[in-house]
């Protein structure tokens, strides 16, 4: 008997203290820059939500959104009004935060998220949701509890342009799976998606008044099987975005904070747009679109007006899809081999008296003619240029923005010469890279090495002059696609290194903090679980794609394996 009476107190002891709602630890990423944290939680279950009518409608949308959310997963229905009822949840304008800025505090009162625009009220609320448990992301009714800690929280990002790339050339993606991509880098407070729209390998953009680059130049024959670009698997692949899709991706991301920067690569990779149309190529062709990977020979012929009249009439149309200030063009890899061979191209060169100076060959001097020309093109329509940091080679007109690629020296370079830069280093921010050394539990990758730490580890200041680091507007990883063949491989690739990259592109250099970042990525994890993205699981000793897991090897086995299998870059 009194061994039963125990056991009974024991029980309802225990069920007390689980019943006792706690949230749960403080896990967000990435990590606000000022957070105080204080005995006490908030139950945000059924509370009525206040969001002052001054706000703007993009700010309303976001609030009724997690408003929904929230009654979608508690079942506890509540009310969201515009009016001032002493509501416990409420959103309130505050015009002395920056654009992306926010405060937010839970306490006795409840909840208070201020903004000044969108930016931080959208942020507030992607910080209640991650303080929340992992199921607000989901869309059924569960038992959770609905608990914010007392906190109190100002934040604001460190960097203005947070970006993330996505290339749908080597490999296509649905505007369903480009949606998901904006979805997970919007809750990780993401802010520009670069979106790299033509190659050798695929056009995907449509341009009414040149039909043959979706219809041609959107198709390839088929592509080539692993490493071997001398093959091909004889599958007809390709798509493209019509404009009213492209329209659809612009506001999807507008919802959610991001700007969409199309990419235009020119004037090399530009094989698919040759076959389509081969009168703009130096050799006139015949062209086929690409179906291997590399650097291809051909590239536009700048000789000949009529290719600049085609490049001012795609990017007028692209304007008028994407009301971005940037557009980028590209300017990488373009190989002089046909330049120096074509009557029309060395006319030119001629015809401008370019002559090359020390290293800078004329036909160098040829491409910067052709990034100025376009770039006081695109500066008369309003916007700016972005360019790969090949464009530094040679001149440079003013108001050029430089993306770093090749390692950091393009933007310390860049910035030293008074250029705006965007931090792309491959050293850290290609995320095509193989994420371990243990290649043969890895899908087949382009090489190259980016673990979680080692991108986590970026600082984007170091090496600049001191005085240029203001010229550094922000950080980018680039996920290119050539070996990356579904979904599920691309997800695998971006996460969890989307959220080491938000917390370099976000949290103050003092505020990182790799240990603290590690544990909270349990909470992430189940986050993406919960939205059923595919993640990589290295930082938790497992490497491969879902159906092919396996664990890692011990330091010891991975010494012994890497001198038996030496990799190469
Ligand atoms: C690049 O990776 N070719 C910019
Ligand atoms: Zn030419």
């Amino acid at each position: 008997m009194r061994h039963n009476l125990l056991s009974i107190l024991a029980l309802t002891l225990a069920v007390a203290c689980t019943s006792q709602k706690q949230p749960q630890p403080f896990s967000v990423i990435p990590m606000p820059n000022d957070v105080t944290l204080s005995e006490g939680s908030f139950n945000l279950a059924g509370q009525d939500f206040y969001a002052e009518a001054a706000l703007d409608q993009a700010s309303h949308k976001a609030i009724a959104g997690f408003w929904d959310q929230l009654y979608k997963v508690s079942g506890k229905k509540s009310t969201l009004s515009t009016e001032d009822k002493g509501q416990k949840v409420r959103f309130i304008a505050n015009p002395n935060l920056g654009a992306e800025e926010y405060a937010l505090n839970v306490n006795d009162n409840g909840v208070t998220v201020e903004a000044s625009a969108f930016g931080g009220f959208f942020y507030g609320i992607q910080t209640l949701k991650q303080m929340l448990p992992a199921e607000i992301y989901g869309n059924k009714k569960v038992h959770a509890d609905w608990v914010l800690p007392y906190v109190s929280i100002l934040d604001a990002p460190r960097f203005d342009y947070r970006g993330i790339h996505l290339d749908p050339c080597r490999h296509f993606w649905s505007i369903e799976e480009t949606k998901r991509y904006i979805d997970i880098a919007a809750t990780y407070k993401l802010n520009r998606l670069h979106w790299h729209l033509t190659e050798d390998q695929g056009w995907r953009m449509e341009i009414k008044k040149y039909p043959k680059l979706t219809e041609v130049g959107a198709w390839r024959s088929g592509t080539c099987i692993g490493k071997d670009f001398d093959s091909s698997d004889g599958i007809r692949y390709g798509g493209f975005y019509t404009q009213d899709e492209m329209r659809e991706i612009v506001a999807y991301a507008a919802e959610r904070n991001i700007t969409v920067i199309p990419e235009i690569d020119l004037p090399g990779h530009m094989v698919a747009a040759l076959a389509a149309y081969p009168e703009l190529g130096c050799t006139g062709g015949p062209y086929e679109v690409w179906t291997r990977w590399g650097v291809a020979d051909d590239v536009l012929c700048v000789g000949k007006e009529e290719t600049f009249t085609f490049l001012q009439d795609v990017l007028t149309e692209m304007m008028d899809i994407f009301p971005s200030e940037y557009i980028h063009i590209g300017g990488d890899e373009c190989p002089k081999t046909r330049w120096q061979e074509c009557p029309l191209c060395q006319a030119r060169i001629k015809e401008l008296g370019l002559k090359g100076h020390g290293d800078i060959t004329a036909e160098q001097e040829l491409q910067c003619y052709v990034t100025a020309r376009i770039q006081k093109f695109l500066n008369e329509h309003g916007r700016k240029i972005i360019g790969w940091d090949e464009i530094l080679e040679g001149d440079l007109a003013e108001g050029a923005t430089v993306m770093s690629w090749r390692g950091t020296q393009g933007g310390i370079e860049a910035a030293k010469r008074g250029f705006d830069v965007i931090m792309t280093p491959n050293s850290h921010m290609y995320i095509d890279y193989y994420q371990s050394q243990e290649r043969d539990k890895e899908p087949l990758c382009i090489g190259g090495l980016v673990t979680v730490p080692k991108l986590y580890s970026y600082e984007p200041y170091e090496g600049m002059a001191p005085g240029t680091e203001d010229h550094i507007l922000g950080v980018q990883a680039n996920l290119w696609t050539e070996y990356i063949t579904s979904p599920e491989f691309l997800e695998y690739m971006l996460l969890p290194r989307l959220c080491a990259l938000s917390e370099v592109q976000w949290c103050n250099a003092d505020r990182k903090d790799y240990n603290r970042f590690d544990a909270s990525l349990d909470h992430t994890f189940r986050m993406l679980d919960v939205m059923g993205y595919t993640y990589a699981k290295h930082v938790r000793g497992i490497i491969g794609l879902p159906g092919h897991e396996q664990p890692a090897r011990s330091e010891e086995e991975l010494a012994k394996y890497l001198e038996e299998n030496p990799i190469g870059w």
